[in-house]
């Protein structure tokens, strides 16, 4: 069993004191399969780091459970500003636990929407940054694919390889792949089961910056204070826009975008944004 390693006696104290007794069970318990701390100098960044060393990381279901409870806690923490996933340096995540679903029958995934619930991920309003080391395969790939930003190590690798094993991506990776990498890179992948390194995902669009594997978390963390001293409420209507762009037409999106940013001048932190500029100050967002 892990247990929240950050939890000093100080920080205990105020976190039992300012959350629910069952929120501060869910963030600060005890988990198997997954790490959870706040990190970041204030704590403001979530970090939830996969542990399954053994397997490699794969993704079975009570890891996703795990990671399910994980995110509902950083998403009811009002002082978390953003969530930072990763792996081991040797793996993010080989895929779906293979030896799990290896005797899975049609059946039981159809009327059990098998996988249906590791879709939190991609539901989470705040930002979520992947940092990837490693292997980054199948379902590993998806969930790096569900997360708004992917930071990856100088040695990760990325790919979609179920086709060797007689199937094809089930968390959205024949679809977030695609609208990622362009549609020949995204089959060729799919298809062949071949992976890319990090330089490629970089230059594919996949991964947005790429680096020594050893600095990979302390920049995804810095990465997550930066988004985290923004003000929630915005960052989250900045989100809610940028992924408007997968769903819906330009005209469409650009009518929703256009209403978020009209709605932004109801709270109070555009307007501490826009004074803090006039007045030379740097600005105090209250995620109000
Ligand atoms: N599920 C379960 N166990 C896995 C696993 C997975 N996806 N990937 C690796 N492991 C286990 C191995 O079985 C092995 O365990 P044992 O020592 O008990 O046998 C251990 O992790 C180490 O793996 P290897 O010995 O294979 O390590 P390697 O360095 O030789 O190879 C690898 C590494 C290339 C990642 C290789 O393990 C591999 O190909 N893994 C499977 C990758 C894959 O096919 N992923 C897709 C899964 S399906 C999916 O994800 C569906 C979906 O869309 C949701």
């Amino acid at each position: 069993m892990k247990f929240y390693s950050n939890c000093t006696a100080g920080h205990y104290t105020i976190m039992c004191k300012s959350f629910s007794a069952t929120l501060y069970n869910l963030s600060c318990g005890q988990y198997e399969y997954i790490v959870v701390e706040k990190r970041g100098e204030n704590k403001n960044v979530g970090f939830i780091q996969l542990n399954r060393p053994k397997a490699l990381n794969a993704l079975c279901d009570g890891l996703m459970t795990e990671m399910g409870k994980a995110l509902d806690a950083f998403e009811a923490d009002g002082d978390v500003g953003a969530i930072v996933i990763t792996g081991s340096e040797r793996a993010f995540a080989a895929g779906a636990d293979i030896k799990e679903m290896q005797n899975r029958t049609f059946q039981e995934n159809y009327s059990g929407n098998f996988l249906a619930h590791w879709n939190r991920v991609s539901t989470v309003r705040k930002p979520v940054i992947a940092a990837v080391n490693g292997f980054a395969l199948g379902g590993g790939c998806e969930l790096a694919m569900m997360c708004d930003i992917i930071y990856a190590g100088e040695k990760a690798q990325f790919g979609q390889p179920e086709i060797l094993l007689g199937t094809i991506p089930g968390a959205g990776g024949t679809q977030r792949l695609t609208r990622a990498v362009g549609k020949s890179l995204a089959m060729e992948l799919v298809l062949t089961g071949d992976r890319i390194g990090a330089q490629e995902a970089k230059q594919s669009g996949l991964v947005s910056k790429v680096f020594p594997a050893d600095q990979l978390v302390s920049e995804a963390i810095k990465c997550g204070e930066k988004i985290a001293s923004n003000s929630k409420l915005i960052s989250a209507m900045a989100k809610e826009a940028v992924n408007a762009a997968f769903e819906l037409t330009l005209a469409e999106g650009n009518r929703l975008e256009k209403r978020l940013f009209h709605a932004t001048f109801a709270t109070d932190d555009r307007k501490e944004g826009m004074t803090a500029f006039v007045e030379k100050r740097k600005a105090s967002f209250q995620d109000k």
